[in-house]
């Protein structure tokens, strides 16, 4: 029941994993521009942004003892002050030749707006072991193969060397989600304990898949194309 379970997590996480969208398979093969993956970055923090307020939401209204310590850890890893992941994604953005402080200020494109605001909503409404699965397995445990994708390439294509400050960010994800996911997984299996709530969950898992896929959508397009969103462009 419990691997079935497990199993159907990841099935209905990997339908669509974001790994395997086009923006980051021309980034595995070196075809984007620095400018081009930084602008990825712009869009990575307005999302961990609310993503990291979402646990503390989470962690405000969870009474059980260990799932709150997980969010107060994971949340820990995240804000350190002297080693803020969100800084690690600056430096990363100042080493593609933009502004380190342009990120704050950059465009929020819909996409990213929208994995905000139904993040939001998933915490609000729906049963926190369900939130739980979106959270940690639809959203953070995919983060863990996005970066075993562009590591490789930013070595071997854009010229960082192995353990260089400058990729830190993609390098460490790949260390500290293996951790967060595992956790993740164990938290969201040990509290949906009805078919019902496993049910939402796997649903959940798909529904984050899918804004997350959409976000990328955005961003491609607009990285690439310069494209804001799909208004109709009339021939004369
Ligand atoms: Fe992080």
């Amino acid at each position: 029941m419990s691997k079935a379970f497990h199993d159907q997590l990841v099935a209905a996480r990997d339908k669509r994993h974001s790994k395997n969208h086009p923006f980051f398979e021309l980034w595995a093969q070196g075809k984007l521009t620095k400018e081009q993956t930084a602008f990825y970055c712009t869009q990575h923090y307005h999302f961990v942004g609310e993503f990291l307020n979402w646990l503390a939401f989470m962690a405000s209204q969870i009474p059980e003892r260990d799932v709150k310590n997980y969010l107060y850890e994971n949340l820990g890893d995240e804000e350190n002050p002297d080693d803020r992941h969100l800084d690690m994604l600056k430096d990363y953005v100042a080493a593609s030749g933009v502004d380190r402080n342009s990120v704050e200020s950059s465009i929020l494109l819909g996409g990213t707006e929208q994995l905000q605001n139904w993040g939001w909503m998933m915490v609000y409404r729906k049963p926190w072991p369900v939130a739980a699965a979106g959270l940690f397995i639809g959203l953070e445990s995919q983060f863990l193969d996005i970066c075993k994708k562009i590591v490789p390439a930013l070595i071997e294509h854009y010229g960082y060397q192995a353990r260089a400050r400058e990729i830190r960010f993609f390098e460490e994800h790949i260390y500290a989600d293996e951790i967060h996911g595992s956790k993740g997984f164990a938290i969201v299996e040990k509290y949906c304990t009805t078919p019902e709530l496993q049910a939402a969950a796997i649903r959940q898992v798909e529904d984050a898949t899918i804004r997350r896929w959409r976000y990328m959508n955005n961003i491609y397009w607009y990285a690439l194309h310069g494209k804001e969103d799909d208004t109709p462009v009339l021939s004369a």
